[in-house]
């Protein structure tokens, strides 16, 4: 019998081998929205680490949605085409690869980690950021307030960039609508503040969302599932809750979506509380309850035998592993050790597995 977390998960004509999965990640490495060598080898070398999906990190669907100048794009067909490496050499280790595409609204152009803080000035290759209204983040510049062709324009390019994830071969889309970008932007009631009908009531905020995947789901192919990653609770007095995330997965769930990812936060700075191993845990577990959809859970979760819990107590379908990712890329490798199951290590590393590791005679003493 395998373990809960090296159970397959089929999602319409995907199987993804196990429910051990890395989440996306942004490199802040590329240049003209291009991935290079650095997105080649990171990767490959989590393509060979037997995680069940390798979720690619969040690639902008428009260069003003980008988050800073070092994010992956899909606003255009060399984008793509210099994503299909990663994906093949993916799919050739027998993993299923899918991508996050996002538009960072009012928290776009901003420097990337490391390399500054807050906006990045025009004159230094910043740009405009747009969102629901013209109120900022923080200490960013203050957005212009899109309208309803702007509104139209991003709905449009969203569908292209997915458009382009199918024509660079991944297995799965999923659509950012958390952390405080552009779609969470509209979804909350504290940042969305317009008064027609992208605004006002829950149909009105969330009706930038509903016609995303609409337009997406029309051109990603039918056998291939869809995602949508949500912030659960914006964690402030007002804002959006783990009630309106239901109600919108319901919604979605009735316009082709396949799972909900469900994250927190990232709406306004300083609002997360102190986290714990698993604490956006619940969020999941609710989605999943009330909708019948696949969810995952995301957050702190580092070691075998907790995701192996969450995963058997039907709490999410699936983990997403972030920084643990990034400290041990085969870390699923090591967790299908750790729970007794048999999974296929990449045939160059065989040698390493812990039972053909084991010292014939005692180390000298
Ligand atoms: C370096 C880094 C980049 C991230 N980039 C993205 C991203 O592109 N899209 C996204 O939805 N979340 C992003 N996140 C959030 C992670 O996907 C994940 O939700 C978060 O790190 C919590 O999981 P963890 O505790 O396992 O790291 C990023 C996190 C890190 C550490």
């Amino acid at each position: 019998m395998p373990s809960a977390l090296f159970t397959p998960l089929t999602l319409r004509g995907v199987t993804l081998p196990n429910r051990a999965w890395v989440s996306p990640m942004c490199m802040y490495s590329a240049v003209d929205g291009l991935a290079n060598e650095w997105h080649r080898v990171h990767y490959g070398a989590l393509a060979t680490g037997g995680a069940g999906l390798l979720m690619v990190e969040s690639a902008a669907v428009l260069a003003e949605g980008r988050i800073s100048g070092g994010d992956l794009g899909l606003w255009n067909d060399r984008q793509s085409e210099a994503l299909r490496p990663i994906v093949e050499f993916a799919h050739a280790q027998g993993m299923k690869i899918g991508i996050q595409i996002a538009h960072a609204g009012r928290k776009a152009s901003t420097f990337a980690p490391g390399t500054g803080e807050g906006s990045v000035p025009l004159s230094d290759g910043g740009w405009q950021t747009v969102a629901p209204v013209a109120s900022h983040y923080g200490a960013e510049r203050v957005p212009k307030a899109l309208d309803e062709q702007g509104i139209a324009a991003v709905v449009q390019a969203t569908a292209e960039a997915a458009a382009r994830a199918a024509d660079a071969g991944f297995d799965v889309l999923e659509i950012q609508c958390g952390h405080g970008y552009l779609l969470h932007e509209f979804c909350s009631p504290l940042t969305n503040l317009r008064t027609d009908g992208y605004g006002g009531s829950f149909d009105g905020r969330t009706r930038i969302v509903r016609e995303t995947v609409e337009a997406v789901r029309q051109v990603w192919p039918a056998h291939l599932p869809l995602f949508v990653r949500i912030s659960a609770t914006d964690w402030v007095d007002g804002g959006w809750t783990i009630a309106d995330t239901v109600a919108l997965a319901q919604s979605l769930r009735d316009l082709g979506i396949d799972l909900v990812d469900c994250t927190s936060g990232g709406l306004e700075p300083g609002e997360l509380p102190d986290p714990y191993p698993a604490y956006e845990v619940d969020f999941a577990a609710s989605v999943r309850n009330a909708t019948g959809l696949a969810s995952t859970a995301v957050g702190f979760i580092t070691e075998a035998s907790q995701a192996e819990l969450l995963i058997a107590s039907g709490q999410a379908d699936a983990v997403m592993l972030g920084r643990v990712m990034l400290r041990q890329p085969r870390w699923p490798l090591a967790a299908a050790g750790e729970l007794g199951d048999e999974v296929p290590w990449p045939l160059p590393y065989d040698r390493a597995r812990p039972e053909r590791s084991v010292p014939r005679t005692r180390p000298f003493r």
